[in-house]
């Protein structure tokens, strides 16, 4: 059944069926599972989510940048079909498949850089970052792992480590995994020095964390996202992460790129790193290369990732046979469709509109920023001093959800509006979704006080 790439509104939202499966939800799913929006979906497709009321919502999430050649994309769904007819597992470790092996040729291929390469196939982003710090640290023999300021590596103990947020990502489930340094991001918009000064300062006090912390010896790896995510979709100045990666390689520290949101055509390039010309040693990489199966992948220079010993590398599921159809067939998508021209030509549909509605809210659209079809703007309280406001954020996302269009927030201080629409989705419903965004955002900051 095809969807109508069309918003409809049939009852409020969350409609009626969508209540009862949420208090069903509450009753028995753990309340540490949160939902943004508890809206029900049966069908979703294009740029539109169809809910069990029979709304239909326009997405700019992607169920947090993962549907980037959009939800039951055609090619996708042949693959899967095709290959759970077949098989739909046997362990890659056990007897393996060619599904697996093509898409470790596909990374190769597509990762920045011209070296050999190798990768080993996972389930979650969360999975793969955590292997690519087990692959460093064998390789170079050092312990100690480097990140940044606003940093997202996901939810298991050492990817908690890793990331920076205490609540709700961390919060009383310590403790955490040793060796971890964290260094300032820079952050043009918040850097103390201002945005001038920031791609200096911020790499000086890189290096100055490196050394003083930790010991050029004793860094295996600096992990950095190239544009961070959860964080706050924070771009560094151009020209800081080649600073870093150069730093690194002359210390024998290897650079391991997370790319798990940035990657796969999202920033308009195949990965954020190609847009700074900066060859990471280890690429990490999840979200939108399977079309929406769990699917991740870390991919590393052939003498790093095969310097550990047979067996030390795997798990019982990772390089699923289906997930490795749907991210064969998700690649070609993107390749066939040229999705990543299309995730340009959102920037250039979304950036005027955004540069308007600062023009008209000059207090309180602090920062637009972003690449490709992912994009934000920072919001702070009207006066001095860009105090974060996490409350204008939340109404403005309230009163969109409630028009039928799905959105999210991020950043450390929960006031980043931060846009990821599939990149399947057509241009009437990206305007209309901008034109909700901007009625809602218009009436937040006239109703004055936000709750
Ligand atoms: C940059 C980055 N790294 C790692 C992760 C963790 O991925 P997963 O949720 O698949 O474990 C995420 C998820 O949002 C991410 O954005």
């Amino acid at each position: 059944m095809s969807l109508t790439q069309q918003r409809i509104l049939a009852t409020e939202i969350p409609g009626p069926r969508s209540q009862a499966l949420q208090a069903r939800k509450v009753a028995s799913v753990s309340a540490g599972v949160g939902t943004t929006l508890p809206v029900y979906v049966e069908q979703a497709g294009g740029g539109i989510l169809r809910d069990v009321d029979g709304n239909q919502l326009i997405d700019f999430g992607s169920g947090i940048a993962v549907t980037t050649v959009g939800n039951a994309s055609p090619r996708v769904v042949e693959a899967v079909q095709r290959q759970v007819a077949d098989f739909t597992h046997t362990c890659f470790m056990v007897t393996p498949y060619e599904e697996y092996v093509a898409v470790c040729e596909k990374l190769a291929e597509l990762t920045p850089g011209e070296h050999e390469k190798r990768s080993a196939l996972f389930n979650s982003g969360a999975e793969a970052v955590e292997n690519a710090v087990k692959v460093a640290r064998h390789h170079t023999g050092r312990d100690a792992i480097v990140v940044f300021d606003h940093a997202y590596h996901g939810r298991t103990n050492l990817t908690m480590a890793l990331t920076a947020k205490n609540m709700p990502y961390k919060h009383g489930f310590g403790p955490f995994a040793g060796e971890i340094y964290r260094s300032p991001m820079a952050y043009p918009y918040r850097w103390p020095g201002g945005a001038e000064a920031c791609a200096d300062e911020a790499f000086d006090a890189f290096v100055s964390t490196v050394h003083a912390q930790v010991g050029e010896d004793s860094c295996a790896a600096v992990l950095i996202e190239p544009i961070q995510g959860e964080g706050g979709f924070i771009v560094p100045p151009s020209g800081w992460l080649k600073r870093v990666s150069e730093w690194c390689t002359e210390h024998g520290i290897l650079l391991i790129a997370d790319e798990i949101q940035t990657g796969f055509a999202r920033t308009g390039d195949w990965f954020a790193c190609d847009h700074e010309g900066v060859v990471p040693d280890l690429v990490t990489t999840a979200k939108g290369m399977a079309g929406g199966l769990p699917l991740a992948a870390v991919t590393g220079r052939a003498e790093v990732m095969d310097s550990v010993h047979v067996g030390g590398l795997g798990g019982t599921y990772g390089g699923n046979p289906v997930a490795c159809a749907a991210a064969l067939a998700a690649i070609e998508t993107m390749e066939s469709s040229d999705l990543r021209g299309r995730a340009r030509e959102i920037e250039a549909i979304f950036l005027p509109r955004l540069r308007a509605l600062a023009e008209r809210h000059p207090d309180r659209v602090g920062d637009i920023r972003g690449r490709g079809a992912m994009l934000a703007v920072e919001l702070v309280v009207d006066g001095p001093g860009r105090t974060p406001d996490a409350a204008l954020a939340g109404a403005v996302h309230r009163a969109c959800s409630s028009e039928g269009l799905v959105t999210l927030t991020c950043g450390t201080f929960g006031n980043v509006f931060r846009f990821l629409p599939p990149l399947s989705i057509d241009d009437d419903l990206l305007a209309e979704g901008l034109d909700i965004f901007e009625a809602a955002f218009d009436a937040a900051v006239a109703g004055g006080k936000v709750e």
